[in-house]
């Protein structure tokens, strides 16, 4: 599942020890293993293998340059959602005809920026869009590619109403109903192709049945486009595969393969994949000190130097991330929050931010813990520090990444000038 590992008493990334690297930058810090994000690009490679995909990591998961350089040197691709993550991925070094491009919004200035880039695919998500893209492609003289994200109205257990996208209703994609007819009329278009499909049904979603639906819907009207003379010759089924923060929930990459694979193994459609959270959520922490430990009411309030602005996750989707002190007395048999001593104690992990939403955790079973202990934050690495801000004038944390037994530093924590930086 990972590299951060116990040993002789305390955690490691890899080969290095978590508090060698915090006592160097301090905290709140994010902490990233490479041989844990590498680890997971693989296993979604080789598991789709018989597809031959072109995996688009999903920038908006974890954006780091040095994150995205990593990837590009597996040979990823990337899924972007703005003018900005397109700049972060030609930074990073990526294949512009490796790049997808979605989003319901997409000015003027981003599109032109990606069509001089010469990205692989627009995924167009409404009508007006498409004849926009077309538009300023005339204008420009150039010629593209787009898919059509199609909304194929199914829905996804245990996935948070604010993450579920291929329902009906929401904003994303295309009805289904009406895809048919949309493809006939792009036909038209002259300097756009429309020839590609594009799912992305929602994040994350915990189980391969959704998939199953949505892909099947789509090779139906894929089929009846063929029967109108439109070929569709790209199917990019998005991103959306679980990733493990309770332990051991999330199905493998094999498991969403077994049961996609099939579906489109002769099909002799092109397949685009774009994880995000299955690559890089594993393959992060966030390392906080404890500050004060308090009574307030019947609760004990164990108050952390990190806080909402660092990672909201926890607050935006009661989401749960497994807590664990860097030293402990003793060690995690699972990653529920279940009594492992008779020492522990029912806390609740909060920052020092002045909303009652700001914490990580509520009744959760920890070891007793003490002003300057360091806990781990695990399953962190996706949006994380990518859903991080300055709220409260907190400076941003800083980004490690390690290797082996080397590490360094891919972004600075921010400063006080930072905060303030454009506003004299
Ligand atoms: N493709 C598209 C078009 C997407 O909108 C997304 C995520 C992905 C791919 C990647 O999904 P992934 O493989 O990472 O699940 N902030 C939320 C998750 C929002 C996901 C938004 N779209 C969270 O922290 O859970």
């Amino acid at each position: 599942m990972d590299h951060f590992i116990y040993r002789d008493g305390q955690l490691y990334c890899e080969q290095v020890p978590v508090e060698d690297i915090v006592r160097q930058v301090g905290t709140p810090a994010y902490i990233y293993s490479l041989a844990t994000l590498q680890t997971h690009y693989q296993r979604i490679a080789e598991a789709f293998a018989p597809l031959h995909p072109l995996i688009c990591y999903s920038v908006k998961s974890c954006g780091n340059l040095a994150i995205l350089a990593a990837l590009r040197a597996c040979g990823s691709g990337f899924d972007v959602v703005s003018g900005g993550e397109l700049f972060r991925a030609r930074r990073a070094g990526a294949d512009p005809s490796k790049i997808v491009f979605a989003g319901v919004g997409k000015t003027d200035p981003e599109i032109n920026d990606a069509l001089d880039a010469g990205i692989g695919w627009f995924n167009i998500e409404s009508e007006e869009e498409f004849w926009n893209l077309e538009r300023l492609a005339a204008q420009k003289s150039v010629h593209t590619r787009a898919a059509l994200r199609v909304n194929p109205d199914v829905t996804s257990h245990g996935t948070h109403v604010k993450t579920l996208t291929g329902k009906k209703d929401t904003k994303f994609g295309v009805d289904i109903d009406r895809a048919e007819e949309f493809y006939v009329q792009a036909a038209a278009a002259t300097h756009v192709r429309l020839n590609a499909l594009h799912l992305h049904i929602g994040s994350p979603i915990k189980t391969v049945q959704p998939y199953v639906d949505a892909i099947g819907k789509a090779l139906q009207l894929i089929q009846r486009l063929r029967q109108r003379g439109i070929r569709v010759d790209t199917i990019d089924i998005g991103g959306g595969f679980a990733a493990f923060y309770e332990g051991n929930e999330a199905p493998h990459a094999e498991v969403y393969a077994a049961a996609i694979v099939p579906l489109l193994q002769n099909t002799g459609l092109k397949v685009l994949l774009e994880p995000g959270r299955s690559i890089s959520c594993n393959a992060g922490i966030l390392v906080s000190r404890v500050q004060y430990v308090k009574q307030g009411g019947r609760r004990k309030f164990i108050i952390v130097d990190a806080a909402m602005n660092d990672l909201i996750r926890p607050t935006l989707y009661e989401s749960y991330h497994f807590i664990w002190p860097t030293a402990p007395t003793h060690l995690p048999a699972s990653r529920l929050s279940t009594l492992r001593s008779p020492d522990d104690e029912l806390v609740d992990v909060v920052g020092p931010i002045c909303e009652s939403g700001d914490y990580f955790a509520q009744d959760r079973h920890l070891p007793p813990l003490r002003r300057g202990d360091l806990l781990a934050l695990f399953s962190a690495g996706a949006y994380g520090f990518a859903m991080s801000s300055q709220y409260n004038a907190r400076p941003r944390a800083v980004e490690i990444l390690v290797d082996g037994s080397n590490w360094r530093i891919i972004r600075k924590r921010e400063s006080h000038e930072d905060l303030i930086r454009g506003e004299e």
